[in-house]
């Protein structure tokens, strides 16, 4: 995955959000924002998943410029997955149907159902395809999540802390899902909280603070030298417990 932003600024009111935000990125599977809370991590990764419109800058992906337009971002969307902290299952329907129904309604594709299939195995979900999100566990419903992202084959996808509502042996399931994917050379853009996989599993690190990137560099090196104060004090209050 080639990604590239210039200057993404983005005002809520008179919040400033993005100010500025520039990265580059090439050739990495695995991207991770990390940064203190409110630096605008959410806010980067949902321009780069065409839900949030930049007041300013640009997004490049695979080489290919976005096009912050309703009608351009819907059919970018479609080749995207994205996964969010909250999950975002519909509750009245089952691991299954959610899983084939974006697959038939939204996507179109033939072999819906060989699809969903496919991934309810590949994630170890086949045992709980008829379960409805309440009767499934909080590690089981971020995979359901996981599963529904991949069954499209994305281009790439996006991830909002998909572990940090779980307890400790649910997000250790739900890291071994990422980590497979990153295995499979699936091209992911993460954010998380979780240093110690983000120093293992990421290829690249874009350290967001205060609405801009600090540092966009491969994850070993931000670790062992983080180049901006910020990140230094960042990094040594998070590992410090
Ligand atoms: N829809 C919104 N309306 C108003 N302000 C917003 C909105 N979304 C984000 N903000 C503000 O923009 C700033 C950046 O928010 P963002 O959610 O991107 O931060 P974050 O790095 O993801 O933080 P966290 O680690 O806590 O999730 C915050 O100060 C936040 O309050
Ligand atoms: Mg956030």
């Amino acid at each position: 995955m080639n990604l590239r932003c210039d200057g993404l600024t983005k005002t809520f009111g008179r919040h400033h959000a993005l100010k500025g935000a520039s990265l580059s990125v090439e050739f990495a599977h695995t991207l991770a924002l990390i940064g203190p809370s409110g630096g605008g991590k959410s806010t980067l990764l949902r321009v780069l998943a065409g839900l949030e419109f930049p007041d300013a800058g640009t997004v490049e992906v695979n080489g290919r410029r976005l096009v912050f337009e309703e009608n351009a971002l819907a059919a970018y969307r479609k080749k995207i997955g994205v996964v969010f902290q909250s999950f975002n299952l519909f509750p009245h329907l089952s691991a299954w149907d959610n899983i084939l129904l974006p697959l038939e309604k939204v996507h179109q594709f033939p072999d819906a159902r060989q699809r969903a299939a496919a991934v309810l195995e590949r994630f170890g979900l086949a045992a709980h395809a008829a379960k409805k999100p309440a009767e499934l566990s909080g590690g089981q419903r971020q995979r359901v999540a996981i599963a529904r992202a991949l069954a499209i084959a994305p281009e790439f996808i996006l991830m909002d802390e998909p572990t940090s509502a779980l307890d400790p042996e649910m997000t250790a399931e739900v890291l071994d899902v990422i980590a497979e994917l990153r295995a499979s050379a699936q091209p992911l853009i993460l954010v998380t909280h979780e240093m110690g996989f983000a120093r293992e599993s990421a290829d690249a690190v874009a350290f967001v603070a205060g609405g801009a990137v600090l540092e966009c560099t491969p994850a070993r090196e931000f670790f062992q030298q983080p180049r901006s104060e910020t990140a230094r004090r960042f990094l040594q209050r998070i590992l410090k417990y």
